[in-house]
């Protein structure tokens, strides 16, 4: 039988999403197609851990695109509509195309979209939107060559990956939005240059508060550039007003230039987190859930699917996990405890952000 209880009404022919321990419905499905990145950020994947002989999930490991396929039927059945693919960096992936065109006619997913670092997509996008792609979110924390050179690990070409957003707006992935980690002392001072450049593009840039994700990014709190303090510092140069979401849920706190220049984005999970209406479920390459970033435990989806669970198993599955889910992290965090950053916390480039 199939357990999809603990639900809403809602209007006949719409899924009912199902909801966790804190009546959170599942909306998005996060899906890391591979550990793999052509970039070192050193607070993610720092190059002296993540060298030559580091040892990557390998290609039997991975979820095939057909597993991959039958988690996100069953994701969709108990309310997923919203699909993201993320990586590490999902672009190295090189049959990309062929997943997006299996998961963009599905019924249930209302929203397929990317994040990538943007240095292989300049000569990918066209294909990536013919496939069926919606939208795009590159990740680009500064345009200072140098301050750009160190946050990617030295490997990243600034050129690239802004080609790269030119040819996903040109294919009609926009609105481009482009996530900006930002870190006191590193990359702070680039940020209103930043904004200046993408200012009257339509693309839409979001500020993230740079956050203790995984065991090995050394976060304090004193790296953090808390929103409001950076929303003060630009106010000073463009006048912003704030504008409502655009769904329920929404991470970004959203504020229009009053010039008309178009719209800037506060991801502040530090110093105002949004655990309240946190909708995401995370599916790493080998298959693992996870129900939070922070999590420090997953559930193996793989075996069951290499076991031969049917689709009512899968849903069974899916769904006894999100109606226990609690967590919130963001909102328990207490950067004064020691033991707070004892337990070991899945990666971010196991399940791409
Ligand atoms: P849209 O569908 O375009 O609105 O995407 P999004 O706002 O969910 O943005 P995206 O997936 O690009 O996430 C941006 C960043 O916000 C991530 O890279 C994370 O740093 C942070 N973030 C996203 N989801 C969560 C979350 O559930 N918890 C926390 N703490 N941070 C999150
Ligand atoms: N804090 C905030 N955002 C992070 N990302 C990676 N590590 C962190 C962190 N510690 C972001 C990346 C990218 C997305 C996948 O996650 O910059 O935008
Ligand atoms: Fe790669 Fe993104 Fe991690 Fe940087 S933050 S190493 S681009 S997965
Ligand atoms: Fe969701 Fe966990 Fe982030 Fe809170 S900390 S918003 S529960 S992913």
């Amino acid at each position: 039988m199939t357990t999809v209880a603990n639900n809403d009404k809602l209007p006949a022919g719409e899924i009912v999403a199902t909801r966790d321990a804190l009546r959170r419905p599942l909306r998005d499905l996060r899906i890391s197609l591979l550990d793999q990145c052509n970039f070192r950020c050193p607070y993610c994947m720092p190059e002296a851990e993540f060298h030559s002989e580091y040892e990557f999930l390998k290609r039997k490991q991975r979820l095939t695109y057909d597993e991959i396929i039958r988690v996100v039927t069953a994701a969709c059945a108990l309310g997923v509509t919203k699909i993201r693919l993320t990586g590490g960096e999902p672009l190295l992936d090189k049959n990309i195309t062929d997943l997006i065109k299996r998961l963009s006619p599905m019924p249930g997913v209302h929203d397929l979209a990317l994040t990538t670092n943007g240095m292989l997509l300049a000569p990918m996008a066209q294909k990536l939107a013919d496939a069926g792609l919606q939208r795009a979110t590159i990740s680009l924390d500064s345009l200072d060559e140098d301050v750009f050179r160190r946050m990617s690990g030295g490997r990243g070409d600034l050129r690239k990956v802004l080609a790269g957003i030119e040819a996903a707006e040109g294919a009609g992935l926009g609105p481009i939005k482009i996530n900006v980690v930002v870190q006191k002392g590193v990359n702070e001072h680039t940020i209103l240059e930043l904004l200046e450049h993408f200012r009257g593009t339509g693309q839409i840039v979001r500020l993230i508060e740079f956050m203790d994700v995984g065991n090995r990014n050394g976060w304090r709190m004193d790296q953090v550039v808390p929103s409001r303090e950076l929303l003060e510092r630009i106010g000073k140069r463009w006048s912003l007003r704030p504008i409502g979401k655009n769904y329920p849920g929404e991470v970004a706190r959203r504020y229009e230039y009053a010039d008309g220049a178009g719209e800037i984005g506060f991801i502040s999970s530090v110093t105002e987190p949004f655990c309240g209406s946190c909708s995401r479920a995370r599916l790493s390459a080998d298959g693992m859930l996870y129900t939070c970033l922070f999590a420090n435990q997953g559930t193996d989806i793989r075996e069951p699917l290499r076991k031969g669970a049917d689709d009512d198993e899968l849903i069974d599955i899916l769904s006894s996990i999100w109606l226990q889910r609690a967590d919130r992290y963001s909102e328990l965090r207490r950067p004064d405890l020691a033991e707070h950053h004892v337990l070991k916390k899945v990666e971010m480039y196991r399940i791409g952000g």
